[in-house]
């Protein structure tokens, strides 16, 4: 039994009946809330990730202003590779930057294997304190980057134009992109467990250049490396959410990985994807995070078409296809959420269509 006051997001991606399609959105904390701009003002990025009181602050926000059915640590994917020794700098409007990336074996001699509980206990800190403030309201979700998404950032160093580095790496040195893969799924499986000893919810692994690979190559260096921190989470029944961008190609695949929801990027229609994976999974998704430009009414009818393409049933929670862009003004997201909330009972239940 949960204490959570409202759990319609675990029960979705569990596929239990719930009264309406839960909502939240990737990169909900962040620059397109006047109120997060506030508080970054008064410190940079990584100070906010390593001050939990900041942490929790931004974490809440979407809660409380939006109306979101669930809270995501704030927080950041490459906090691990940094943890594990690398300088990292993230500086605004020029995305992060490791200055000294990863390019052979030398380099990656000094990656340190890390006890998250020790290195990243700033981000178990922030998990406890804003479990405390959510006070049960929604549940609170942690993340994590994937092995080769994380390796992609070490190895290029910064964002890339056709990713020539990784590629070349992994072609020329397979060995050692194995070898790190490994290294990295090792800690990042602890770091899993230990953000859900601190109190968070569900997890959801985030592999935004998986879409960089062939299926074949995406089978060789990122899902099987998925798969092995599944495989380690405890407890078992944490729900697991897997987020791959750019890999339609390998949904059936991923049904299979032990993840209980898939997270979807816009490429394909929902309801196609739901016939493809024979609702073995729950799916997370999937609107064009562009189409917060338009307006309201505009949004309501793709947020509409979306939950109808689905169908009825539960297995479903509302996100869009890739994180919130800054520039989209927050009342664009609160349309879209009252909508999902008033709007979504028809799919479920015994209401008819
Ligand atoms: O979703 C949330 O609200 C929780 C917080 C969160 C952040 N990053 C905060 C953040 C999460 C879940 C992430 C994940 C993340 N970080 C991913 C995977 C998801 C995705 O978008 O593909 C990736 C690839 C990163 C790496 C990263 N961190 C990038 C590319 C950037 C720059 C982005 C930008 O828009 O400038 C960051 C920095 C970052 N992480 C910001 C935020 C709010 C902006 C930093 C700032 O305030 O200046």
């Amino acid at each position: 039994m949960t204490a959570l006051k409202n759990d319609l997001f675990l029960r979705a991606c569990k596929r239990l009946p719930v009264e309406r399609t839960p909502i939240w959105v990737m990169r909900q904390a962040g620059r397109y809330l006047p109120e997060y701009r506030a508080v970054r003002k008064k410190a940079d990025f990584m100070t906010m990730c390593k001050t939990p009181e900041l942490a929790a602050e931004v974490t809440l926000q979407p809660v409380d202003l939006i109306g979101v059915d669930a809270a995501i640590i704030f927080s950041d994917i490459l906090v691990v590779p940094e943890a594990m020794g690398m300088e990292l700098e993230i500086t605004e409007g020029k995305g992060p930057v490791f200055p000294h990336p990863i390019r052979n074996e030398a380099d990656a001699k000094k990656l340190k294997e890390i006890d998250p509980g020790q290195e990243l206990k700033y981000v178990l800190d922030a998990v406890a304190l804003t479990k405390k403030e959510l006070n049960q309201r929604v549940p609170l979700i942690g993340f994590c980057g994937s092995p080769w998404t994380l390796l992609t950032y070490m190895v290029e160093g910064q964002g890339a134009k056709n990713f020539s580095i990784i590629k070349n790496f992994i072609y020329n040195q397979p060995a050692l992109a194995h070898a790190l893969l490994d290294k990295i799924t090792r800690v990042t499986a602890d770091y899993l467990n230990a953000k859900i000893q601190a109190g968070v919810d569900a997890v959801q692994i985030f592999d935004t250049w998986g879409g960089l690979l062939s299926p074949h190559d995406f089978e060789t260096f990122s899902l099987p490396y998925m798969e092995k921190i599944i495989r380690r989470i405890r407890p078992k029944d944490i729900p697991v959410i897997l987020f791959a961008k750019g890999v339609h190609f390998s949904y059936p695949k991923l049904v299979e990985s032990g993840a209980d929801v898939i997270g979807l990027d816009w490429s394909m229609e929902i309801g196609a994807v739901r016939k493809l994976t024979g609702d073995k999974v729950a799916l997370q998704g999937n609107m064009d995070p562009t189409v917060l430009y338009a307006g309201h009414e505009y949004i309501r009818g793709e947020a509409l078409r979306i939950m109808r393409s689905f169908g009825h049933g539960s297995g479903h929670v509302f996100n869009l296809g890739h994180g919130i862009l800054p520039d989209v003004p927050p009342e664009n997201l609160k349309a879209l959420v009252r909508c999902v909330k008033e709007e979504s009972a028809q799919f479920h239940g015994s209401a008819s269509k």
